[in-house]
């Protein structure tokens, strides 16, 4: 049986591997609450990806209540959207094999994120890590989703998906997947460190000052914000003058993205003021925004059984969904049904 590739659908995914921080956030899963009510959507805590470096286990299952918790309380809501945990719907992994026997090495070599993760020591790395890509791929052609929602840092994932696609589609002569089309969009695809203005904001930064994490309460986020790294200039008035300095690029793109206005607009309503008084304005419109997430999660953590409940709820929609294409899939290359 053919499935038809359908006109919009949403997949993204999110490592279930300590907090969300404001990148996480303002780069993906704001967006994803926003686009539940135009396109069907299904959102993914992708466990499998999660092992492909070592986690303990007890923190790896908590961090996965943790991380769907964090995207109920952002507003996604699993009456509309599809919430579960990838290695609860076993399509992704059967389809990631497939894939990685369509990958190509030199494909795979390219990949920036694997070079970042593996460092000097690429010997040891897991085989994971390596066809992490495929594995992405899968997650999304699973679905035959056409859309994904995702920050900077995965676009070049995205093109590799749509070159699995294209590549599986001609050598088995079919229309079988659709080309997926990235949402990246917002004035912070790319949040910064508050440490580094040239280095992404991220999980694996050892200082807990580099990141807002959504459990963050006011005291904290005011701390940080205050701490954060800036340069001695006064704020420009337009974006041209943010060349050359990251810093002010990255806490005005923070603010512009909250604020869900322009850059130049924040530009212009700054323009001349010193960053002490910038901080400030910051520091209350993130509480502002942040704290009813906050709020919301910490109610939910009170609750763990209501969240594994919608992930149990979710893994069952998602395996209707899935196990079709997989059938469909198997039987363009050659796998005997009985
Ligand atoms: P992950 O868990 O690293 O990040 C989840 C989402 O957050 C975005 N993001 C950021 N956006 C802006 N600024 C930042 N500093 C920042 N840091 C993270 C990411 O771009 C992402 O959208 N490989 C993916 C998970 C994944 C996936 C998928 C995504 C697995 N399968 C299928 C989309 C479709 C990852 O590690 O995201």
């Amino acid at each position: 049986m053919t499935v038809p590739i359908p006109n919009q659908r949403i997949f993204s995914g999110v490592q279930p591997t300590g907090n969300l921080h404001l990148g996480n956030y303002l780069g993906a899963i704001r967006n994803w609450a926003r686009l539940q009510d135009e396109y069907e959507c299904i959102y993914c805590m992708v466990d499998l990806h999660a092992i492909t470096m070592p986690q303990d286990p007890v923190e790896l299952r908590a961090s996965t209540r943790e991380v769907a918790a964090s995207l109920l309380a952002a507003g996604i809501d699993p009456a509309d959207s599809i919430v579960f945990n990838q290695s609860q719907v076993p399509a992704h992994a059967e389809l990631a094999w497939i894939f990685n026997c369509v990958a190509r090495l030199g494909w795979l070599n390219r990949m920036t994120q694997f070079k970042e993760k593996a460092g000097k020591d690429r010997d040891n790395a897991s085989a994971g890590l390596y066809t992490y890509p495929a594995l992405m791929a899968a997650d999304i052609m699973v679905y035959k989703a056409t859309h994904v929602p995702v920050g900077e840092d995965q676009k070049q994932h995205l093109e590799l998906t749509r070159d699995v696609a294209q590549s599986f589609n001609s050598q088995f002569g079919v229309e079988c997947f659709p080309l997926v089309e990235p949402l990246i969009y917002g004035e912070a695809t790319r949040v910064m460190s508050l440490r580094d203005g040239n280095s992404k904001m991220s999980k694996s930064e050892k200082s807990e000052m580099s990141r807002i994490n959504l459990t963050d309460d006011a005291d904290t986020i005011a701390r940080k914000i205050r701490k954060a790294r800036t340069d001695a200039e006064p704020l420009p008035g337009d974006p041209e003058g943010l060349e050359g300095r990251p810093e002010a690029l990255n806490l005005l793109g923070i603010y512009a993205s909250l604020d869900d206005a322009p850059v130049a607009d924040t530009c212009q309503h700054f323009a001349g003021a010193q960053f002490s008084a910038f901080k400030e304005a910051l520091t209350e419109l993130a509480v502002a925004k942040l704290a009813p997430v906050t709020g919301e999660m910490n109610r939910l953590r009170a609750d763990p059984g209501h969240v594994d409940e919608v992930l149990r709820q979710g893994a069952e929609r998602a395996a209707a969904l899935a196990e079709p294409i997989i059938r469909e899939v198997q039987d363009i290359v050659g796998f005997l049904r009985p």
